[in-house]
């Protein structure tokens, strides 16, 4: 693993963005000094503070240990039995959210459903009592393969309300990948749909669900909810349809009593090696932290209709559509479609619609929309949002001003959320009543949180220098393990920094990151992005985050290729803005060059600028540098692709290569 990058200039002038009064004044956590006292009592007591956050849940049985720690092996709530889908359900049905809108979902195509709580809990029920029928027990994986319909969140709920561990494999995925998601984890049941409403197309997932399974030897059912009504075929004895097996079962379902530690679900993620890491989540410590960072972070309120563009098939639609909003009782706006369609104002004309307070989506999605340009968003009030959110990789400072001004209309406060698939829940991030933000920086931990940036050595870094985050202590909502391979998960979290006589064993999130002189963590990215130049150590990160600061750009990639003399040098791949005016590649080229060397140092200006229409990303949108990073080297393509948003990108930049 590569050493992190020396120190490079944070404008530690930079006037910060406060919580305006009004917003402070109906926060949670409303002050900066009622937020360092809750800071410091968590600090002293992390376990009784995560104990207070436990007891806001219900509980079956009382646990008898807040934490068992056997590094690093955690243990959280010992002895207690609680059931998620009851914390997330049945505790708002005695009170006078049972008939609150839980879910308003949004077709593509403009058709609005809306469950209540109450409503939602007989689906859940059913759904249940439906998988129970197929013989599912307690422990046994359910696949999920679906499109962002209300029914891939009935269906992990009532996963949960049985005990069951889902699986939810995003629905963009191919065939190739479900297969080997389905297969690692042994799921007996498969949840899909005939085929899902995505870009003005029909995604036919029961089709490529069929393709799967072929070789999935432990796959006994599939249900499939209808949904587009494309021509499907069922298989007999395998095949039932979601609206046949639900309206022959109960709507009663009494949630299982379960221990603390009983298995939540997998999600896989990509690792450093092809193949997908099974991230595993427990019951009462997920949904403890979950629930608590859904209140403070998002500040959510039974008056706000929250919106978060994530597909239930990534971590941030686990933590923040299906299980947070649902146990603080908030209301979600779910939106079928993607960004784009029909047009780049569709997010812009739903928050208006529905009346959304919070907006919560990724620095990616928000470059395209500034790409796309301003007319777009400001032909709409967006009068109603309070507060908007953003998470998956850093924000650069110019997207987080427009996002500020186009967006939030210079009113809303910025949370700029750290966190992993990892750790459950958000980790670092502004609480937007009291904290005082900076454009690019997700600011400090969240209260009962030990997290650090340090060097090699296990020592603190100094302001301003470039070092690893680790999270010095356990916390609820940690995985566990890699499903099945408890070695790689030590190997891969809590091998860099041991335990130790000297230390207590960190765990090791993978990322870069520095501190200012007021305490705040800027990322620089994962520390595989972390590229030596001439004896510089650089974070590519910072080096795209100038580029796309530049005016005419809108995405940029930074990745190295080796040389002979200086190690490394950096190969910039940039998409431009949208504009009218005819520009001179050759002079643009250098003027981003010197734009560079002007933003951090000559050192780190790219040896080489490529244009290019698109970036190939994932399916999350992440940029793939691993792929670019291999186009540059002049290597042919290898690894798992099977994340890729759209090969014809790929097919593109090799071709302008030659
Ligand atoms: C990695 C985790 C957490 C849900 C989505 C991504 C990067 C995430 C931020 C942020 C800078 C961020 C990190 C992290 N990341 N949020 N606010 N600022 N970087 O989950 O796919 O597990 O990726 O995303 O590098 O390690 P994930």
């Amino acid at each position: 693993m590569p050493k992190p990058q020396s120190p490079l200039p944070i404008n530690f002038d930079r006037v910060g963005y406060k919580p305006s009064k009004e917003f402070a004044k109906q926060a949670h956590i409303g002050s900066a000094s009622e937020l360092v006292k809750i800071n410091s009592a968590a600090a002293k007591n992390i376990e009784k503070f995560w104990a207070a956050q436990a007891d806001t849940l219900v509980w079956q049985k009382p646990y008898r240990e807040i934490l068992r720690w056997k590094h690093p092996r955690a243990e959280w709530f010992v002895g207690g039995k609680l059931n998620v889908s009851e914390n997330c359900l049945d505790v708002h049905l005695q009170t006078w959210r049972k008939n609150k809108a839980a879910i308003i979902w949004e077709s593509e195509d403009g058709n609005v459903r809306t469950l209540t709580y109450q409503q939602l809990h007989s689906e859940v029920c059913k759904a249940a009592n439906a998988l129970k029928g197929l013989g599912v027990k307690p422990n046994d994986v359910v696949a999920i393969y679906m499109g962002m319909v209300p029914e891939a969140i009935i269906a992990m709920q009532a996963c949960a309300r049985i005990g069951a561990i889902h699986n939810v494999v995003f629905g963009g995925f191919s065939s190739e990948a479900l297969r080997e998601r389905i297969n690692d984890s042994k799921a007996t049941v498969l949840i899909t749909q005939d085929g899902a409403l995505r870009r003005n197309e029909i995604l036919p997932l029961k089709k490529t669900a069929d393709e799967a399974i072929k070789k999935c030897p432990s796959i006994q059912h599939v249900l499939v909810v209808q949904r587009t009504g494309l021509p499907t075929s069922l298989a007999r004895g395998r095949d039932i349809w979601w609206h046949e097996a639900l309206a022959a079962a109960s709507t009663e379902c009494a949630p299982t009593s379960l221990p603390s530690e009983h298995p939540l679900f997998i999600l896989y993620t990509s690792g450093s090696t092809g193949k997908p890491k099974g991230i595993l989540h427990t019951s009462a410590g997920y949904i403890t932290q979950v629930k608590y960072t859904t209140n403070v972070v998002f500040d959510m309120k039974d008056t706000d209709v929250y919106f978060c563009t994530a597909d239930v098939g990534w971590i941030t639609g686990h933590s923040y559509v299906a299980y947070g909003p649902l146990a603080c009782g908030a209301t979600i706006l779910l939106y079928e479609g993607g960004p784009m369609c029909p047009t780049p104002g569709r997010f812009w004309e739903l928050i208006d619609k529905h009346r959304v307070t919070i907006f919560y989506t990724a620095p990616t999605a928000i470059r395209a929309f500034m790409k796309a340009g301003d007319s777009w968003p400001l032909r709409h009030k967006l009068d109603s949002l309070r507060l908007l959110g953003t998470v998956g990789e850093p924000i650069n400072p110019e997207a987080w001003r427009w996002y500020h001004s186009l967006i939030g209309r210079e009113r809303c406060p910025i949370v700029d959320t750290w966190w992993q698939t990892e750790t459950g829940s958000i980790m670092i991030s502004p609480i937007p009543g009291a904290t005082t933000t900076f454009p690019g920086t997700a600011t400090k931990p969240l209260p009962g949180l030990m997290i650090d940036v340090v060097r090699k050595d296990g020592s603190s870094c100094k302001v301003g220098e470039g070092g690893l985050l680790v999270i010095k202590h356990p916390w609820p909502s940690m995985a566990r393990t890699i499903f099945g391979d408890f070695s790689r998960y030590v190997k891969t979290y809590w091998s860099e920094f041991p335990k130790t006589k000297d230390c207590s064993g960190w765990y090791f999130t993978g990322d870069g990151a520095k501190k200012d002189k007021l305490g705040n963590i800027w990322i620089i990215g994962r520390v595989d992005d972390v590229v030596n130049v001439s004896g510089h150590r650089l974070g590519t990160a910072e080096i795209e985050s100038a580029l796309v600061g530049h005016k005419t750009v809108a995405e940029a990639a930074v990745v190295a290729r080796r040389d002979d003399i200086k190690g490394n040098v950096l190969v910039a791949f940039v998409t431009l803005r949208n504009t009218s005016k005819k520009l001179d590649l050759k002079k643009l080229q250098k003027e981003l060059k010197d734009h560079v060397g002007e933003e951090i140092g000559r050192f780190a200006a790219p040896n080489e600028i490529r244009f290019a229409e698109a970036l190939p990303k994932t399916r999350s949108g992440k940029i793939m540098r691993r792929l670019l990073r291999e186009i540059v080297s002049g290597n042919t393509i290898t690894g798992d692709t099977s994340t890729l948003e759209d090969f014809s990108v790929l097919e593109h930049l090799r071709f302008d290569e030659e």
